[in-house]
């Protein structure tokens, strides 16, 4: 988020804006608590997780109430528009700023990876880093000791990081919320590793799946006879976001600031811009843009025939 902030400010500035930065997100919109930037303000940030500004879960914004606030100051303080970085949440209330007549831009921006209108969003190929890398750790203790284990990831509602990082560490099975996976089935999995002769099992988990990892636990602890393996379980939770962002994501992140300011100095409005098809594209700032990711079944499908 922060390369992002940066490439706002700086080609902001560049074009002639006066850049102000929103404290705490909505929260801070809603209670007017936003300052000039400038170009020196944003300095050595593009190398930082998370955000300089802050953020904040905020429930106001989702009311009528809340977002007529934030227009309102908005409007009291001279600000003509308004760049919103975010993920689902953040996009869903931008949108009805843009429909109350704000001049809003969206930048896709989520560890999630979740949003229909977007291939990548901000942030994800960091976090899937962060993943492999725990992935990569807790094989060495599973194969060392003959273990299963179950990695449960983040990704709210959406398979795709538990996919991403299943796929690009080896995992031999894969449990998602987009495909209801009975505890049964994840043994079933896990107890062929085992009879194939493989040293470990690793399972990774989606948090949002219908049995995830406490789940599954649960089930196994009262049927561990059906595993083979001895099991343990890793939730990976916060300590996948706020690391340092790779490469992609600062790029990225970088090309959706400008892209952003660009579209402002257009005199557009209500647009989600995001990374699809390998480049930054603008499409409307719609519920069908927001909608959850379908997850890419013939990857899934892959998966189970690369762990054999
Ligand atoms: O949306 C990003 C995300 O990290 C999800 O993957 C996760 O479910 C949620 O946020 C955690 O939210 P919080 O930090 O508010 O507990």
């Amino acid at each position: 988020m922060n390369a992002a902030v940066r490439a706002v400010v700086r080609t902001g500035i560049a074009g002639g804006f006066e850049v102000l930065g929103v404290r705490h997100g909505y929260t801070g919109l809603i209670g007017g608590d936003y300052a000039r930037l400038g170009a020196r303000d944003v300095g050595g940030i593009i190398g930082s997780g998370g955000t300089i500004l802050g953020t904040t879960r905020c429930e106001e914004i989702r009311g009528e109430a809340g977002q007529a606030i934030a227009i309102e100051r908005l409007r009291a303080s001279d600000v003509s528009a308004l760049v919103v970085i975010g993920g689902n949440g953040s996009q869903t209330a931008a949108l009805a700023l843009a429909q109350r007549g704000l001049a809003v831009i969206g930048i896709a921006s989520t560890i999630d990876n979740d949003l229909a209108g977007a291939d990548l969003t901000i942030g994800a190929t960091t976090e899937l880093d962060t993943a492999l890398e725990a992935i990569y750790r807790l094989r060495v203790t599973a194969s060392s000791h003959r273990r299963a284990f179950l990695v449960e990831v983040m990704g709210r509602h959406c398979g795709y990081l538990a996919l991403m990082a299943g796929i690009a560490g080896g995992a031999e099975a894969i449990v998602v919320p987009e495909v209801e996976t009975q505890p049964e089935a994840v043994a079933q999995c896990i107890r062929d590793t085992w009879l194939r002769g493989k040293s470990h099992a690793i399972v990774v988990v989606a948090e949002g799946a219908r049995y995830d990892a406490e789940g599954l636990a649960a089930w196994f602890s009262r049927h561990s006879e059906r595993l083979g393996f001895e099991l343990r379980v890793t939730r990976l939770g916060h300590v996948q976001r706020g690391g340092v962002p790779g490469a992609f994501d600062r790029l990225i992140a970088t090309e959706l600031g400008a892209a952003a300011t660009e579209a402002l100095r257009q005199g557009k409005s209500g647009l989600l811009l995001a990374l699809a098809g390998g480049r930054v594209t603008t499409q409307p700032l719609t519920a069908s843009a927001l909608a959850p990711k379908p997850i890419d079944a013939r990857l899934l499908e892959l998966a189970g025939v690369l762990a054999r």
